[in-house]
């Protein structure tokens, strides 16, 4: 069974959007197996996005992710990492598909609401960035 990393962003937590959000990913499949609510610094975005350092938006990027608390979480399905990024929608909301999470709730490219990790590998770096496995209950 699959788990993958999520991150519930400033803009839908300081909407009061967090419960909205879950519902989306429980009524999916996905089972919420860790989850707690964090402020990140900017040192600390900047080291969870590194992979992005070099594109134009990262110091805009960590900025915001540093701007406010986030959810971090674990979710556990089958095929959890891609059933995810289907219930999240293009990181885009303008391109997301009606009902996901960024059609539905999304400001911009930017404040998208949420983060899913993209493939296994990322999932397992970015699961042990946040959480020991003693967090974890499946
Ligand atoms: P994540 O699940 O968050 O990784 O989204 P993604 O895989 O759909 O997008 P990507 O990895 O390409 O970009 C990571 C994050 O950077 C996005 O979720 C956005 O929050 C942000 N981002 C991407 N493109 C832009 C952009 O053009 N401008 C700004 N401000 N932020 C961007
Ligand atoms: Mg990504």
């Amino acid at each position: 069974i699959e788990r993958t990393l999520s991150i519930i962003k400033p803009d839908a937590t300081n909407r009061n959007l967090t419960g909205k959000i879950n519902a989306k990913f429980e009524d999916a499949g996905l089972r919420i197996v860790a989850q707690k609510r964090i402020h990140l610094t900017p040192a600390q975005a900047g080291q969870f996005y590194e992979v992005h350092k070099e594109r134009p938006f990262y110091g805009e990027l960590c900025e915001f992710m540093a701007s406010a608390p986030v959810v971090v979480q674990v979710l556990e399905g089958e095929g959890a990492i891609a059933k995810n990024r289907e219930v999240m929608g293009a990181t885009n909301p303008a391109q997301a598909d009606e009902g996901t999470i960024r059609a539905d709730f999304a400001l911009s490219v930017g404040e998208n609401s949420v983060h899913g990790s993209d493939a296994p590998e990322t999932a397992a770096q970015e699961i042990a960035y946040f959480f020991s496995g003693l967090e974890l209950v499946g």
